[in-house]
């Protein structure tokens, strides 16, 4: 790739007291500044982040703000404070003494990446650190590069991609904390003193418990769409760690970058460590501000084909599980299509020959299809889903194998396991992760998928699951020196070949699944077209998971299906215009034997797919708007969809809990135009009559100061009636 290297224009001299000149590096975006000072022969120190600044103010503020803390501390000559690298010189030197070499812009395209070059003072080790920002977007990635120039291992203790001090005042922190089936809870709480660590050890997926992105609303309590608020991502498909030392300063620190626990890592003599990404954002509308600006940078800059409408799915777990056979696939298809749902995907138990794939327990890594259920193949299926008029999509797990399993049988040393120790057996009781940090395998699973999608290039859409942890750490391809380096071997492995697929298969929609939502992550979402919020369906539940999942990550990504009453996972019976209004919420889909359903819901879900087609631009590209919080405990969540131009708008309001004599509050809108005029259209109806404000208009002023009253109930026969109440709305601007 060719850089232009352009002049730093927004650099100023600044006097400093050692004599050596000062510049002031500012990044902007188009709503938030980040400053930099840079000294020659000296350190690059932090001095601002927040509130767009204009010229004159940058001077103002370089000018009269302290340069207390380094930008990228080193561990060295203040041990006693936290740092984001740390080392051990092939001398046992465990200190680092920087100072700025210098710096520059380069300019691709629309990004612009300013890089500080700093090196040892005594050393031969340079480190880079990275600030990118693109036209137009309101985030800034900062990420380091450390390179080893001596002719020795320079072994990394801790190498964290970013730090950020902010200012202590009532900071309060959102930070997304879960287990499987409950992802994506939200917890939000003042910062406490001391450390405060955020943190994933699974190995290989890394989002069911807690996330790696947070949000600190700098103003008390974060509220959704006012105040300031900072939000940082790690983009990492692996193990993270999440620091914020609050400490007698008047600043707590932010440290994010991969765990290095179990994973220091021997830097060859040449060998330049790149870490991965700290994506930061800042707005001063609220963590629903946040949200939209990381919504729309994903969707520009991270999300694989993040401007292309996601098709409506059914997905086959549900709704038979391992019992796959090519009539019944046959059967969901039809059904799927003649609901006006656009791909279907066969999920496990459609593979093995020695070992049939029949629950958890085999045949993993053994991509073949058992033709005693499929007796006419791939093939067979691609020409139902051609007859019925619908694409089709396969699932995978790739990474993994069984210990029942041919692949494991002629390849015993291609897992991730303690050298020479007897395997740990996951899901089934015999699942085993297979060592991405090998070439070989590496190839395997990238010749495997090849395979696949040049033999049937007409195969849509891959599920890519993930159900195992890493277990029993260690690397038969990895020297004794290195098997610390599992952990991160892996996570190259992994990406490298995503990035052959990718290369190869550029248009395929590939979901990232991880027994459920364990890889909502910036990191694996370059590959990946969406991610399975969680394993579990149940509506009510996912009013909250989907909530704090929206933090961070935009509505397409989030498979978000419509499934069986009772549910499969919570046991509770949801009528099927709750499910659907809340998988209308995210990139619909279908979790369901419609075999079982009733003609009824059958029409209802014919009826609610339709009409998302209509509001899916909206939905999918819109700008978030959350209003009421399920974790407020009013009795019901709110959020809306506004598109870009704000011409068009999808309200949704889901009841969370049902008392007599309920006082819910009224919810004002947000984001619309105040001086449009809007036309409100009910979606998904059931009320025997329309709602009173039904076709008829009013201005975003309005909507946004008063709202629209939510009936509590739904207006339906009585032996139609159930404690669940649940409202879609349409707006359109009329002129
Ligand atoms: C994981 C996924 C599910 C399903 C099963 C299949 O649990 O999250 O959606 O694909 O695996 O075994």
């Amino acid at each position: 790739m060719k850089y232009k290297i352009l002049p730093v224009l927004s650099l100023f001299l600044l006097g400093c007291s050692f004599g050596l000149s000062a510049d002031v590096l500012n990044v902007s975006t188009p709503e938030s500044t980040l400053l930099l000072q840079a000294t020659k022969g000296g350190q690059l120190k932090f001095l601002y982040y927040g509130d767009l600044l204009d010229a004159k103010e940058v001077k103002s503020v370089a000018e009269t703000t302290p340069a207390r803390y380094d930008a990228y501390p080193f561990f060295g000559s203040y041990p006693q404070n936290e740092s984001a690298l740390s080392v051990v010189h092939p001398d046992g030197n465990l200190t680092l003494d920087m100072e700025v070499e210098g710096w520059k812009t380069v300019k691709n395209g629309n990004a612009t990446e300013t890089v500080i070059t700093l090196k040892d003072r005594k050393y031969p080790v340079t480190v880079n650190v990275n600030y990118l920002t693109r036209e137009g977007d309101n985030v800034i990635e900062t990420w380091t590069d450390v390179t080893n120039k001596s002719d020795s291992v320079l072994k990394l203790l801790r190498f964290d991609s970013g730090y950020l001090p902010i200012r202590k005042s009532d900071v309060w922190m959102s930070q997304l904390y879960g287990t499987w089936a409950n992802e994506g809870r939200v917890e939000e709480a003042p910062l406490p003193h001391g450390m405060k660590v955020i943190q994933n050890k699974d190995g290989g997926r890394n989002s069911h418990t807690s996330h790696a992105e947070v949000m600190f609303s700098l103003d008390g309590k974060g509220r959704e769409n006012e105040g300031r608020v900072i939000g940082a991502a790690l983009c990492y498909s692996g193990n993270y760690k999440l620091r914020v030392n609050t400490d007698d300063t008047d600043y707590h620190h932010f440290f994010a970058g991969i765990n290095e626990e179990n994973s220091s890592y021997n830097l060859q003599p040449g060998e330049t460590f790149v870490t991965p990404a700290l994506a930061l954002t800042y707005s001063s509308e609220g963590l629903s501000g946040v949200s939209r600006n990381f919504h729309r940078w994903g969707r520009n800059y991270r999300l694989a084909h993040g401007d292309r409408p996601r098709k409506v799915l059914l997905n086959s777990w549900e709704g038979v599980y391992f019992d796959i056979n090519e009539d019944g696939m046959d059967r969901m298809m039809g059904d799927i299509a003649s609901m006006g749902g656009e791909l279907f995907v066969m999920d496990d138990g459609w593979f093995g020959v020695k070992y049939p794939r029949n629950n958890d327990s085999s045949s993993l890594g053994d991509w073949y299809v058992d033709t005693r259920k499929l007796p006419h193949g791939l093939k067979g299926l691609l020409d139902s889903a051609k007859k019925h008029g619908v694409k089709f999509g396969i699932w995978y797990e790739p990474e993994m194998t069984n210990s029942v399993s041919e692949l494991y049988e002629s390849h015993p040393e291609w897992i991730v396991n303690s050298v020479g120790r007897k395997p740990v057996e996951g899901r089934g009781g015999t699942q085993l992760v297979l060592d991405m940090g090998n070439p070989e395998v590496q190839d395997h699973v990238f010749d495997m998928i090849d395979t696949l999608l040049t033999n049937y290039p007409d195969i849509d859409y891959i599920k890519w699951d993930a159900n195992a942890p890493i277990m029993s750490l260690g690397s038969n391809y990895l020297t004794k020196d290195n098997q610390s380096h599992t952990y991160i071997e892996y996570h190259r492995g992994f990406a490298k070949v995503m990035d052959r697929i990718r290369a190869k298969y550029p248009d395929v929609t590939i979901q990232a699944c991880a027994s459920g939502g364990g890889r909502a992550n910036w990191g694996v979402l370059p590959w990946f077209d969406e991610f399975w919020v969680s394993d579990n369906t149940d509506a009510l539940q996912r009013v909250y998971m989907q909530w704090g999942t929206s933090y961070f990550f935009p509505a397409i990504a989030m498979g978000s299906h419509i499934s069986a009453a009772p549910n499969h996972q919570t046991f509770r019976t949801i009528p099927i215009k709750y499910r659907t209004d809340v998988a209308m919420s995210g990139r619909l889909g279908m979790e369901i034997q419609p075999a079982n359903m009733t003609e009824e819901e059958k029409d209802f879900c014919r009826n609610a797919i339709a009409q998302y087609k209509e509001i899916r631009d909206v939905v999918q590209f819109g700008d978030i708007y959350r209003l009421l919080s399920p974790y407020d405990n009013k009795g019901a969540a709110s959020l809306m969809y506004v598109s870009p131009d704000k011409d068009e708008a999808v309200y949704y309001w889901w009841k969370t809990e049902t008392f007599v004599g309920q006082q819910l509050p009224r919810v004002p809108m947000a984001g619309l135009n105040p001086d449009k005029h809007y036309k409100v259209l009910e979606l998904n109806r059931i009320d025997n009559s329309p709602l009173p404000y039904e076709g008829r208009t009013f201005s975003g002023r309005y909507l946004m100061s008063n709202g629209l009253e939510m009936p509590v109930t739904h207006d339906v026969d009585y032996h139609k009636r159930n404690d669940y109440s649940s409202r879609v709305l349409r707006l359109q601007a009329v002129d």
